[in-house]
């Protein structure tokens, strides 16, 4: 929401929508970064951790929220990206200048290679390769993410320190959790551990044992002092992983998030697959563990979009995901607009588009020799912005968001898709979110009881029970546009 009409959504249009939030029924805020950022990618390039960006307000401002939250006893998550900083930060400027200035070894440099080009091959998510040149060390520095992003030395101690300072200096000013972006990459075994088959920097060197060693560091440090919450954003590539980053007892992260970037979920998933998936994933934590459950967040197309129908079973299809979303055993993470069954959005041109991610992919597309036309439609499939589009809050011009010309344009269907109808109409998407969220908070069956598949077999239907002390509740999910029938044991139901 933007509270201050320059079209962009910040704090106080936050605080003026936490009212909404309350009668939702949500409990937490996970806020994507709101820290001073030059924005090549949407404040996941923070140039200076303690303070606000001015787009979104001040200081003061993200008080107000936070005191505006905690009165309504929702509690705050905040964005903590400390695998890279921005390259605007204090300390890479200083970094950058020489080999023997105090913040030398605060990012990760190298010689040129042999033949006086990179130090080895890694390409970045963003594009292009992972290292670049800096004149003035005659070294290069790695960014795994966009050159404007360069990656933290976390193999320094004196600037793990500093990284600790950041997240004390929040945890006093009343945060009461964190999301820890892209932190699978801290260590990058450059020692000859990464596995160098790999082309991306990330997927090289994901997951390795000093990783493992810095997260606990930091949460022995840091969180579990003030017992606040974390959910870390991981790469999560076998049920191992998935241990090592949330088991209770490894002293690492409460719950995991795994990252699959879009195309790759956009071409596997399947309802066989969230079914393997859900039943695996609570056995392998079941014991020692938690799970973060969410379908939808800032890096991926709209759920109903994806999984769903958003034309014919726009409404049905939206509930149903709503539903698989509440009923799995772990904490549901809703995304903003997705209690509302917002949609995909298709933009007429690749100018219109703000991410980093969707205007690499277009290049990269037309590299490999697509039309404009073609690179254009497969990049409003996976583009990230489908996601970020401003939220619809009633039919009044730009639904509602900002009186000023938004930063990202609106979906042109806020005139039936918005909050303030979705409210006054009780068969609604968000009324449905509404007693999904109520009904976790007044069965413990959905939060505590045991999981169990009913029908493991291919078929368009996620079936389970949900059981504990006695009770249980049956969940059926009819991810296809025909009705489904299902036996459980030898009784028959329907599944609309
Ligand atoms: C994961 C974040 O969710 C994504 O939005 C961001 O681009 C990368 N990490 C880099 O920080
Ligand atoms: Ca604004």
């Amino acid at each position: 929401m933007d509270g201050n009409g320059d079209g962009i959504g910040d704090l106080k249009g936050m605080t003026e929508k936490l009212d909404y939030l309350k009668e939702l029924g949500v409990t937490a805020v996970w806020m994507s970064p709101v820290y001073a950022s030059p924005n090549v990618d949407n404040g996941f390039d923070i140039s200076d951790y303690f303070s606000i960006m001015e787009e979104f307000g001040a200081m003061e401002d993200w008080e107000a929220f936070r005191d505006g939250a905690h009165a309504r006893e929702i509690a705050i998550i905040m964005d903590l990206v400390l695998n890279h900083s921005s390259d605007q930060h204090q300390w890479f400027k200083e970094s950058k200048q020489s080999r023997d200035n105090p913040f030398s070894d605060y990012y990760i440099w190298r010689d040129p290679g042999k033949d006086g080009g990179e130090p080895n091959g890694w390409l970045s998510v963003f594009g292009g390769r992972a290292w670049e040149y800096a004149p003035e060390r005659g070294q290069y520095y790695l960014h795994l993410f966009a050159k404007e992003q360069p990656d933290l030395n976390w193999d320094d101690e004196e600037a793990r320190e500093r990284i600790f300072d950041i997240i004390r200096f929040w945890n006093e000013k009343g945060v009461d959790g964190y999301r820890v972006d892209a932190i699978s990459y801290l260590d990058k075994g450059m020692d000859g551990r990464a596995d160098l088959s790999e082309p991306f920097g990330t997927t090289s060197c994901a997951n390795l044992e000093g990783t493992h060693r810095y997260i606990r560091e930091m949460v022995a440090k840091t969180t579990r002092p003030d017992n606040l919450m974390t959910v870390g954003e991981v790469n999560i590539r076998n049920l191992q992983d998935a241990k090592d980053y949330a088991s209770a007892s490894r002293g690492e992260f409460d719950m995991a998030i795994g990252f699959v970037p879009p195309i790759v979920e956009i071409k596997t998933w399947s309802p066989q697959r969230f079914k393997q998936e859900a039943k695996e994933q609570y056995e392998a934590l079941r014991e020692d563990g938690w799970w973060a459950r969410f379908l939808s967040n800032h890096d991926k197309p709209r759920q109903v979009s994806l999984y769903g129908n958003d034309n014919e079973y726009w409404l049905e299809s939206a509930k149903m995901l709503g539903c698989y979303l509440h009923t799995l055993p772990g904490t549901p993470f809703v995304y903003q607009g997705e209690e509302l069954g917002m949609t995909n959005i298709k933009l007429p041109s690749i100018e219109e588009y703000d991410d980093i991610d969707t205007k690499n992919y277009y290049r990269t597309i037309l590299e490999k020799g697509a039309s404009p036309q073609e690179a254009l439609a497969e990049s409003q499939v996976v583009s990230r912005d489908n996601a970020r589009t401003p939220m619809q809050w009633d039919d009044s011009e730009n639904g509602g968001f900002s009186t000023g010309r938004p930063w990202l344009a609106v979906h042109e269907n806020y005139k039936t898709i918005n909050a303030a109808q979705q409210m006054r109409d009780k068969d609604s998407v968000f009324c449905f979110y509404q007693s999904l969220i109520r009904l976790r908070k007044e069965n413990p069956v959905l939060v505590h009881g045991d999981f169990a598949l009913c029908c493991p077999q291919e078929g368009p239907v996620i079936a389970y029970t949900r059981s504990l002390d006695g009770v249980a509740w049956l969940a059926a999910h009819n991810f296809s546009g025909q009705e489904q029938g299902l036996f459980i044991g030898s009784i028959p139901f329907y599944v609309p």
